[in-house]
């Protein structure tokens, strides 16, 4: 069957920011908001502005507001709407919810989390472990950046009660096998504790089908507002004792939600749903075709050479030049690249990257061929 073709032209003229002579490629850092997120926010403050609960029209739109949030948060997840929690941004989400289970752990207890992990879903257990004394283990990688399998099976113990991973990672781009990892964690006893935040702009998440029981990710990185989204498994989430004012509702929020960002994100679910994850994927693995086929020879690309396996998210370094000389040389041509370790701190480590880190270029659905060859071009030219 042929792939859906995507209509670039038409993506773009959704978006108010893409007019820009920029050329995007920062997405790992973040994505851009289509018109339609803008307006949402714009609008709840327009018409909607109020706190929840009350016999008015602003607070009952309000109402209808946050259900129809958890209703969009359980599409885009496949989960229940009561699964559904909102929070600031994946990493506070994920401070409060592994303080959570911390209430279920003992000194000895043992978490697993990976080298391809961002440090957002590393820190928080550090801490963890700092407060109740238990230990972090860190299943590595092989050399070609896939996460070595049979280190994490080694890793796992009747100690290991948490086992933290990535659906990809944000600094080289790998996808992990997710439903091999929460195997192995379940076959351990353990809870399957998965970082969503890079892949969510790249592809359909499931979170019954990958058998995850916790799984975090951020609106902004796929095309909505600044923003958390949390799901917990039912079950999970009615065993924890919460931290929570007495008079609220739901167990995991505390105090009043951005509601005018929930009218974003659901923006953005309706947004990405318009497009398909079909006509996103077939785009964003031709764009990744050009780059990798004509990457010029004094870029060392660092992690998986073919389409296979990734996602279009590249980090490299350029012979001769810092990664920051380089992104500032591209930021001078209206090219935005991150430069650094994106606190992808572990994965830089390991591939002996230092201080100065990589180049990362990230492409989504709305970048272009022709900017894909503006930016080798500029390589090509540094
Ligand atoms: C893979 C990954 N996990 C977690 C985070 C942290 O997300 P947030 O900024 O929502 O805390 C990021 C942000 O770049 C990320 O790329």
């Amino acid at each position: 069957m042929a792939a859906i073709a995507l209509d670039v032209d038409a993506v773009r003229a959704r978006f108010s920011a893409l007019a820009a002579p920029t050329a995007f490629f920062d997405e790992p850092g973040g994505t851009q908001c289509p018109d339609s997120v803008i307006d949402a926010i714009a609008g709840y403050l327009r018409e909607s502005n109020a706190n929840l609960g009350g016999p008015f029209g602003n607070s009952r739109r309000s109402d209808a507001l946050v259900a129809q949030a958890r209703l969009s948060a359980s599409s885009f997840l496949w989960c229940d709407p009561e699964e559904t929690i909102f929070g600031a941004n994946m990493t506070t989400l994920n401070f409060a919810l592994s303080r959570t289970v911390g209430r279920t752990l003992a000194a000895g207890d043992e978490i697993v989390v990976t080298r391809l992990d961002h440090d957002g879903n590393v820190s928080p257990w550090l801490e963890l472990a700092h407060d109740l004394d238990l230990t972090v283990r860190v299943a590595d990688i092989r050399d070609d950046t896939t996460l070595d399998y049979d280190d994490l099976e080694r890793l796992l113990n009747d100690r290991t009660r948490v086992v933290a991973f990535p659906l990809a990672s944000n600094a080289v781009g790998t996808v992990v096998d997710a439903r091999r990892v929460v195997e192995l964690a379940h076959s351990a006893g353990a809870i399957a504790w998965a970082d969503a935040v890079h892949y969510a702009p790249h592809g359909p998440i499931d979170v019954a089908a990958l058998g995850v029981d916790v799984l975090l990710c951020s609106p902004y990185k796929f095309f909505g507002p600044h923003l958390g989204v949390a799901y917990v498994r039912a079950e999970l989430a009615a065993s924890w004792r919460t931290y929570k004012v007495r008079p609220a509702h739901h167990r995991f929020e505390t105090g009043t939600l951005p509601h005018e960002l929930l009218a974003g994100f659901v923006a953005a679910v309706e947004y990405v749903d318009s497009i398909g994850w079909e006509a996103i994927q077939s785009h964003e693995r031709a764009l990744a075709l050009r780059f990798l086929s004509c990457l010029p020879d004094r870029c060392t690309l660092r992690g998986l050479p073919g389409l296979d396996g990734r996602v279009p998210t590249f980090a490299f370094t350029v012979a001769g030049l810092s990664p920051r000389t380089v992104a500032e040389r591209l930021g001078s041509r209206d090219i935005a690249v991150w430069d650094g370790n994106y606190y992808a701190v572990e994965v830089m480590e390991r591939l002996a990257l230092g201080e100065e880190g990589a180049v990362r270029a990230g492409f989504v659905h709305y970048n272009t061929m022709a900017e894909v060859d503006r930016l080798l071009a500029g390589l090509e030219e540094m």
